[in-house]
Parts: structure tokens; sequence; C-alpha cells
């Protein structure tokens, strides 16, 4: 079967990836993109291996009753590749969402629970959230996004998703010659830019800190947000997750999941720029102790000044493993937040062997969420409460906030 051949398809539930399995004449399984559960749609294969296909829905036979006119106009077929689900009502988009978690930790973690998606507050109708962009430029200097698993650039004057502070930057409108990416992040009126050089970078006026490969050029080098009461300072290059309402989100998730009481000590693992650290410090005061840990010397620069006024607050840089854990010693509560691979299994048992009081774990990915699940729940943790949140809109992408407690034995 070769590309551009074209299927008449009834397409089942979603899968990983942000398309819907459906099955070829032959047997073969296809992931069909711009399809929802349901429907009936006539697709174009795009690419195909002995084992599976993958296909554009490029005209839908019988409609979905969620279906819906995709706000952006560069969301379809062969055209951007960074939404997933335009043509999808938003509700709905997080019931997909929470079909999706369920299956992975029903296949990956041997778990049956059910599983909603919470809207996050800060996206209305799933537009204008991102408060970070990362455009790519073409040789001749105009600014695109990529197509889906392409290099290949899809032109665009302006971005559906990006907030209104990264969209006033207007770096669509502009030519970049000699740059190959311009990354914008922007909140209220701050903004800054990161760009990616190709040759000489000859960047148009725009007034905004700048970075150049990583180097800081023009102030002012990062951006400073307010969490909880808290003010922290992200400079180019350290995280910060891109929804408005994403850190105060799963800050407030994190210290309910904990429940932190004074005196007691704390682990922060993956901890970025100290955003969860920092409320813990607060939490458990000056007799107790929290300890933050992340591979990123930015970052941990950051989360150092981010934690200056809190003693309690020791910041490490880096990599969590079994060694770095074990040096630690004993602790009451963990969180972690790894990236998209997950902790892996050696950390975990690690993790599971140290028996804090409460450990929460902040995921990304479902499925290496739920394999790392797997490992705690087979020694006898138990979960005791999983929310998901949308801090993804328009897009496959969910959040999982897991709230776990050790045996009693
Ligand atoms: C999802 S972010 C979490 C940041 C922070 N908890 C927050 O909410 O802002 C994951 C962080 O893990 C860091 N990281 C990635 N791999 C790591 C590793 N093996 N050990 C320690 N940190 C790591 C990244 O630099 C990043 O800052």
């Amino acid at each position: 079967m070769s590309e551009d051949l074209e299927l008449e398809l009834v397409v089942g539930a979603p899968a990983a990836g942000g398309s819907c399995v459906a099955r070829a004449d032959d047997g073969r399984v296809v992931f069909v993109r711009h399809a929802l559960p349901g429907e009936r749609v006539r697709a174009i294969v795009t690419s195909s291996t002995s084992k599976f296909l993958r296909a554009d829905a490029v005209e839908v036979l019988e409609a979905s009753p969620h279906r819906v006119v995709p706000p952006c106009p560069y969301a379809g077929p062969g055209l951007c590749g960074g939404c997933d689900w335009q043509h999808v009502a938003v509700p709905h988009q997080r019931e997909l969402k929470a079909a999706l978690v369920a299956e992975q930790l029903q296949r990956l973690a041997g778990l049956d629970l059910p599983v909603v998606v919470e809207e996050v507050p800060g996206a209305p109708d799933g537009l204008g959230w991102r408060t970070r962009v990362q455009f790519a430029v073409a040789p001749s200097g105009q600014v695109g996004l990529r197509k889906h698993r392409s290099h290949e650039l899809q032109p665009v004057d302006r971005c559906l998703i990006a907030s209104p502070e990264v969209e006033a930057v207007g770096v669509e409108a502009l030519r970049w010659p000699g740059v190959s990416g311009v990354e914008v992040a922007a909140t209220g009126a701050q903004r800054v830019l990161a760009l990616t050089s190709r040759g000489r970078p000859q960047p148009p006026p725009v007034e905004a800190g700048l970075a150049v490969d990583g180097r800081p050029t023009r102030a002012p080098h990062g951006l400073r947000h307010e969490v909880l009461g808290r003010s922290f300072e992200v400079g180019t290059g350290g995280f910060w997750q891109v929804h408005p309402g994403a850190a105060q989100a799963l800050a407030q998730a994190v210290l309910d999941g904990l429940d932190p009481q004074p005196g007691e000590r704390a682990l922060d693992l993956y901890a970025g720029v100290g955003l969860f650290a920092a409320l813990l410090g607060e939490r458990v005061g000056a007799t107790g102790s929290v300890l933050a840990v992340e591979s990123n010397p930015h970052a941990t620069a950051d989360a150092a000044r981010n934690t200056a006024d809190l003693p309690q607050v020791k910041v490490r840089t880096a990599a969590v493993d079994p060694a770095v854990l074990t040096r630690a010693g004993a602790v009451d509560l963990v969180v972690l937040d790894p990236p998209r691979a997950g902790a892996g299994l050696e950390v975990t048992r690690v993790l599971a062997g140290m028996r804090p009081r409460r450990l929460v774990y902040v995921a990304c990915d479902p499925a290496s969420f739920a394999r790392d699940l797997k490992v705690l729940l087979d020694v006898g943790w138990e979960l005791e409460g999983l929310r998901g949140l949308d801090l993804f809109p328009m897009t496959e992408h969910v959040e999982l906030v897991a709230v776990l407690t050790p045996p009693l034995f």
C-alpha cells in the first residue's frame, strides 16, 4: 500500500499522537489525523510500514456530533502540525484526553480508573493561551510553524493558540534574515526573544529582551511570574509552563496533594526554577527542609534566587538518580515533575523504598507515568487521587497530578 493512496475508513478510539485508530482492509492499523471517533472518512495515506499506516482524513462522510469548523485557517491536512484537535469541540477534547489516559493506565499499569480532565482558567475557547511559541524561519527569513512530522514550514501570519501578548510582538509580520528559529515568550508587558542563528543573524528591531544561540545580548534576560503570592524569575533556557493558568493550578494541586506540615522534610525532583520548592519551603517553615534537584544549571541559578529568602530550601544541580536520592536521606514528602520520559523504573524503585508520607507525581506523558506508577502499585503503594489538567488545549497533550501513599507495613 503506497502513500497518496485513498482509503474509506470507520474511525475508532483516539491514539497517542493526536490521531484516531482505524483498520485498513488488509487488517493493518491506520492512525488517522483530522478525524474523530465514530466518523466515516475518506483518508489519504501519508506514510506506511509493514505494521501500520498513517493517514489524513480529507473528507468527512459521516461526521461526529463533536466536530466543529477549525478556528485556525492553518489547521488541516498538510498544514501546520502544532495543533491536533482544532476540529474538535473544546469540552470533547478533554473527554478524548481522559479516554486516552484511562486506556494507558489500564494497559500499562493494570489500573481501571475513571479519569476526568479539568479545564484550567486562562484559555477562553481553547485559544490565546501559549505564553511561549517557537517559530521556525525559512532561509528567505519568513516565519512559519512546522508541519506534522516534518521539517517543512507552514508560513503563518498569526497563531491562534498564542497569547495576545505573544501575538503583540508581531514576529510573523517581520523578516528574520540569518535566523533559523525565533522563540517568543511574553507575559504582561515583559517580552523576550530567543533566536537560533543561521549564519549572521540580522534581527529586525523589536522591543524585547534578546538571546542569540543561548547567549543573552539584550535585557531583560527572562520573565518574572507571580504564583500564589510569590515571584519567580525564569531566565532564557529555564523551564516554565506555557499555559498562563498552569503554574498556579499545578502548585495548588501539589500543595493540596502533599499537605505539607511545619517541620517536614521535602524533596522537589526535576525542580526547574524552584516553583514547588519555594512554596513547600514556606509551608514546612524554618524547622523543615526542602531539597530541590534539577540538572539544568541555568534553572538552578534561577531556583537559588527564587528561594533566597528561604534558608530551609537547598538547591542542587544534578541529574535525579539513585545516588542523589540515597544521599538525600529520609524525607516526609516528595514531588517529582519529570520530562516526557518519566522518572524511569530505577529512580521510581528507589523512591518507593524511601517511603515518604506522601508522593505527588506531576506527569506530562501518560504512558511513561503509567509505567512508573506500576512500579509503585506493585509494591503496595496506593493511588489516593489523580487529576487531569488541560494545560494544552487544541492538542492531545494533558498534565496529570497523582497523589500516592506508601503501604502501611
Ligand atoms: C517538566 S519540568 C518541571 C519544572 C518545575 N517542576 C516546574 O513546574 O516549573 C522538568 C525539569 O526537569 C529537568 N530535568 C530533565 N531531566 C532531568 C534529570 N535527569 N535530572 C534532573 N532534572 C532534569 C528539566 O531541566 C526541567 O527543568
